[in-house]
C-alpha cells in the first residue's frame, strides 16, 4: 500500500516530465498545516537553477499536476510552493485501505539489508547503570523498526567481559574477597574488590604490578585464574539479565570481548603483512596521515608488550560480523565519547577492503535534577535494577490511586508496562543527541509527552468498545481480528468532522513516519508522532460522539477507535513500550 506522500511525489515527477523539467525538490509533509497536508518546493530548485521565475514554474508544474483523485486544487503560495491539500473522500478510502492491513499502511522495504545492531554491550565486573540505558533502550527500537520494515536484524551483546580490569578483580578476588558478601550480593562484592584494588594500585605501585601479574596469566590461560574470571562473568551476566527481562529486551548473540582473543594475533598478522599496520618504537600501530582529523592520533593494536586492546578486538568484531555473519550494514549505538575509536576503526575496515555501511549512533548524557551526570547522593553511578524498580514502584502508586479496584496480579502487570515504559519513552522521545533531565514525576505524569498518557489513550479506546460490547472487529468495518489474523474487507468510512478528518489523516502519516525514523536513526519522531495521534484522538473524541451517534457515523467513528488503538499499540511496540488493557 502506497502512502500519500510516496503517490503525491510520483505524480509530481510525472508532472515535471510533462513540463519538460527534471526531477526536482522534495514534496514532503506541510510545515503548517494551514497551509494544507503536503508541499513542493521544485518550482523554487528549479528557478534557482534555470534562473527562471520560480511562481511561474510553479502555475506550469501545477498546469500538469494530475492530482484530483487525492486532493483539491493545488495552490502555488509564497515564493513559489506549491501546497497540496487532500480531499476528505480520499482520507477516507485510505484509511478504510489501513484499516483491513495489518501493517497499518507500512510498507516493507524494498532493499532488505542483513544488519548487525552492537547495542547496550555492558562491562563485566561493573553494574549497569543509567547511562546504559540510552544504548540499551535505543538499540532496541531501531532494532524493532528495522526488522519491521522488513530488514534482517543481528542483534548483538558485544559485552566486556576481557581486559585489563581483570588484573584488578582477579587481585582483589585472591587478596580481598569477603565470602560470606559474595553470596548475598556477589556482584556488589565483586564490584567492592575492583573498586578497592583499582585505588590501592595508584598508591602502591607493587599492588599495581600484582595486578598487571594476574592478568598475564590470565591471558596466558592461567586455570585459577581462568577460573576466577568465569565465575565473576557469570554473576555479571545474571545482574545483566535480570535487567534485560524487566526491560524486555533480548539478544540474538551475545559475542562479547573474550569471543574474539584467539583471533587477535592473526589481526594484527595481517595488518603488518598488508602494510596498513607498522612497527612503532616496538608497538604494532595503524597510523592515519593523510585524514587530518586523524593525523595525530595513530591506533595501536598491539602494545610493546605484545598486548591487544580494545581497538584490535574491534577490528576482530568488523571481521566476524562482515565475513561469518554476512552483515550489510553495522550500527554502533554507542555514545559519543568513542567517537574517535569508531573512526579510526572504521577506516581500518575500509582500507581492509570492506565495503559494508558501518555506522556509529551517538548519543547525549541521562543528567540528574542538578543537571550533572545523573549519581547516587554518595556520588555513584545510579544501578539500573535499582532505577527500574524503583519505576514500577512509583507506577504502582498511580494505579493504586487511578484504579484501585484491578486485582493484585493485574497491578502488578500494569505497573511494569507503565513504569518501565516511562523511562523507555522519556529517552526515545528525546531527540538522541539532547542530554535530558531524569525526572520522575514529569516521565510518569499522565498529562503531557509521555507513555502513560499514550498508554492511557490506549486503554480509554479499549474501554470504549468494552462499553459497546463489541469486539473492535464486530464494526462494520472491522479491523484486524487480534485472535486470528483475519482481515475483514473494509468498506468507506464517512469523515465530515473536522476533528475525525484530522484523526483520520494522522492515522494514514504512520506508514510514512515508521520509516523515516531509520533515516537518522531518531525513534524521537515516531514518539512524538505518536503523542500527535493521541492528542487527535483526545480532540476527536471531545468532538464527536461514538456511541451515542447514529449509524452510520456510529461504524466508521468506532472503526477510527479501532485504528487508533492498533496504530498506539503497534507504534508503542516498536519503541518497545507495552500496553495495558485497563489502568
Ligand atoms: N563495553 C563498551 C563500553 O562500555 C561498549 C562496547 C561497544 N561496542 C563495541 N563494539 N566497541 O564502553
Amino acid at each position: 500500500m502506497e502512502t500519500f506522500q510516496s503517490l503525491l511525489a510520483k505524480k509530481l515527477s510525472n508532472a515535471l516530465a510533462a513540463a519538460g523539467l527534471p526531477d526536482a525538490g522534495e514534496l514532503t509533509p506541510a510545515t503548517d498545516p494551514r497551509f494544507g497536508d503536503y508541499q513542493t518546493n521544485a518550482a523554487l530548485v528549479l528557478g534557482k537553477q534555470r534562473g527562471e521565475n520560480p511562481r511561474e514554474l510553479a502555475e506550469k508544474i501545477v498546469g500538469h499536476l494530475n492530482v484530483g483523485d487525492l486532493c483539491e486544487q493545488p495552490a502555488v503560495a509564497g515564493p513559489g510552493f506549491i501546497n497540496l491539500t487532500l480531499r476528505p473522500g480520499a482520507i477516507a478510502e485510505k484509511t478504510a485501505g489501513i484499516l483491513g492491513d495489518e501493517r497499518l499502511g507500512v510498507a516493507e522495504t524494498e532493499s532488505p539489508r542483513r544488519i548487525v545492531i552492537d547495542f547496550g554491550s555492558p562491562n563485566v565486573a561493573k553494574p549497569m547503570h543509567v547511562g546504559h540505558i540510552r544504548s540499551t533502550v535505543l538499540g532496541d527500537a531501531l532494532a524493532r523498526i528495522a526488522t519491521f520494515l522488513g530488514h534482517e536484524v543481528i542483534r548483538d551483546n558485544h559485552i566486556g567481559d576481557w581486559g585489563t580490569q581483570f588484573g584488578m578483580v582477579i587481585y582483589g578476588w585472591k587478596n580481598l574477597l569477603d565470602q560470606r558478601a559474595l553470596q548475598q550480593n556477589p556482584l556488589a562484592e565483586i564490584v567492592r574488590i575492583y573498586k578497592e584494588t583499582n585505588a590501592l594500585t595508584t598508591s602502591d605501585p607493587q599492588v599495581r604490578e600484582a595486578c598487571r601479574q594476574e592478568l598475564v596469566k590470565l591471558q596466558g590461560g592461567d586455570k585459577e585464574n581462568i577460573d576466577i574470571w568465569n565465575e565473576c562473568v557469570a554473576f555479571s551476566m545474571q545482574d545483566f539479565e535480570h535487567v534485560y527481562e524487566l526491560l524486555d529486551i533480548h539478544y540474538d548473540i551475545q559475542c562479547g570481548e573474550s569471543f574474539y582473543n584467539d583471533r587477535l594475533p592473526s589481526v594484527v598478522e595481517r595488518l603488518l603483512k598488508s602494510g596498513i599496520a607498522e612497527m612503532s618504537e616496538g608497538a604494532v600501530v595503524v597510523f592515519f596521515r593523510d585524514i587530518p582529523e586523524l593525523a595525530d592520533k595513530p591506533c595501536i593494536i598491539r602494545k610493546r608488550d605484545g598486548g591487544f586492546n580494545y581497538a584490535t578486538t574491534d577490528i576482530a568484531t568488523v571481521d566476524y560480523r562482515l565475513d561469518d555473519l554476512k552483515a550489510d550494514s553495522v550500527w554502533y549505538v554507542v555514545g559519543a565519547p568513542q567517537t574517535l575509536h569508531f573512526k579510526q576503526i572504521f577506516e581500518i575496515a575500509r582500507r581492509q577492503g570492506y565495503q559494508a555501511d558501518l555506522r556509529h549512533i551517538t548519543f547525549g548524557s541521562i543528567l540528574g535534577e542538578d543537571r550533572k551526570l545523573m549519581k547516587t547522593r554518595s556520588g555513584e553511578n545510579v544501578p539500573l535494577r535499582e532505577l527500574l524498580e524503583e519505576a514500577c514502584r512509583r507506577a504502582r502508586k498511580i494505579i493504586e490511586e487511578k484504579n484501585p479496584d484491578l486485582s493484585e496480579a493485574e497491578k502488578i502487570d500494569v505497573a511494569q508496562k507503565i513504569g518501565i515504559g516511562a523511562v523507555k519513552y522519556a529517552d526515545l522521545s528525546q531527540y538522541r543527541m539532547t542530554d535530558y533531565v531524569f525526572l520522575w514525576d514529569k516521565m510518569l505524569s499522565l498529562q503531557g509527552n509521555t507513555a502513560p498518557y499514550l498508554q492511557n489513550a490506549y486503554v480509554r479506546i479499549r474501554s470504549i468498545f468494552r462499553k459497546a460490547g463489541e469486539s473492535p472487529v464486530a464494526t462494520s468495518l472491522g479491523g484486524v481480528r487480534e485472535e486470528t489474523g483475519r482481515r475483514p474487507v473494509a468498506t468507506s468510512l464517512i469523515l465530515t468532522n473536522p476533528a475525525e478528518i484530522n484523526l483520520a489523516k494522522r492515522l494514514c502519516q504512520f506508514a510514512e513516519v515508521v520509516p523515516q525514523v531509520l533515516n537518522d536513526f531518531r525513534p524521537n519522531i515516531l514518539a512524538n508522532y505518536l503523542f500527535e495521534v493521541a492528542n487527535s484522538f483526545h480532540t476527536f473524541y471531545e468532538a464527536c460522539p461514538v456511541l451515542k451517534s447514529e449509524q452510520p457515523a456510529r461504524s466508521s467513528r468506532l472503526a477510527l477507535c479501532d485504528l487508533t488503538g492498533r496504530v498506539l499499540h503497534r507504534g508503542l511496540d516498536l519503541l518497545g513500550i507495552k500496553v495495558p488493557e485497563k489502568m
